[in-house]
């Protein structure tokens, strides 16, 4: 399985693809990636809309996609806020048939206290993973690297990188010591259209094989394994960091 576990393929869901056409070209380019399922993620913001408005919206869509040779699994982009704890449950936000609940945080605000919190509560309150969207792009794991990925690891979430951050050269550097470190759990091509961000898993693969030796390319790809793991209920097992010895040379 090579998984795309972020993407706003369905249309008139979000900022993503605005039309059926636009969902049908995301989906065969990721097929002509490689990609073999893909994970449906589109925004959902709790203080703006309810949970069952959401819901049906998100099933209309996903209706008028048809027949697609893609895996496509529901999911959503839920961002972490007060007013979704208001109810009982949100099993249907989460990735479906798993525990895992791909999680949008503050991107520039420092992370208060009320915020792990929050975090926590996903676990004790609704029995899920947080799965944190896009780790590298928040100004809070910027600053503090390590520290806070390691606290984020404690509370027991997961870490999902976009391939474009290892694409873009301003925050490739991160998002590389981000793999190498073993921090990455699944990667994900948050594609929302084919202008402006489309998948590009090809140049993404190119780039890793250049700056990371072979071995890591071959046939075990970190984010493969643990996402199998995650998918098929495995217990976790957090990928060992790569020695910077055998780092490639460029
Ligand atoms: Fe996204």
């Amino acid at each position: 399985m090579m998984l795309d576990l972020h993407t706003h393929i369905l249309p008139h869901m979000d900022d993503g693809a605005g039309s059926g056409d636009e969902a049908a070209a995301l989906i065969h380019a990721l097929m002509d990636q490689g990609i073999t399922t893909a994970v449906l993620t589109p925004h959902y913001y709790p203080f703006k809309e309810s949970l069952p408005a959401f819901l049906e919206r998100r099933m209309w869509s996903y209706n008028s996609l048809g027949d697609c040779k893609l895996n496509l699994i529901l999911g959503s982009e839920t961002y972490l806020c007060e007013s979704l704890f208001c109810y009982d449950s949100i099993s249907e936000l989460a990735i479906e048939s798993t525990e895992f609940l791909l999680l949008e945080l503050p991107y520039t605000e420092p992370w208060s206290s009320d915020l792990f919190k929050q975090l926590r509560r996903i676990r004790s309150k609704y029995n899920l993973t947080p799965v944190i969207a896009h780790a590298e792009r928040y100004g809070h794991v910027r600053q503090k690297r390590e520290s806070i990925l390691q606290e984020l690891v404690d509370l027991g979430c997961m870490i999902q990188l976009n391939i474009d951050s290892v694409i873009d050269r301003q925050s490739r550097s991160l998002a590389l010591s981000m793999l190498k470190g073993g921090w990455v759990d699944f990667v994900g091509s948050d594609c929302h259209n084919m202008k402006e961000r489309p998948p590009r898993f090809d140049l993404f693969r190119r780039i890793l094989a250049r700056k990371l030796h072979a071995d890591v390319m071959n046939g075990s790809w970190p984010w493969t394994v643990n996402a199998w793991d995650a998918f098929s209920c495995e217990p976790r097992t957090r990928k060992e960091p790569i020695s910077m010895e055998t780092e490639a040379r460029v």
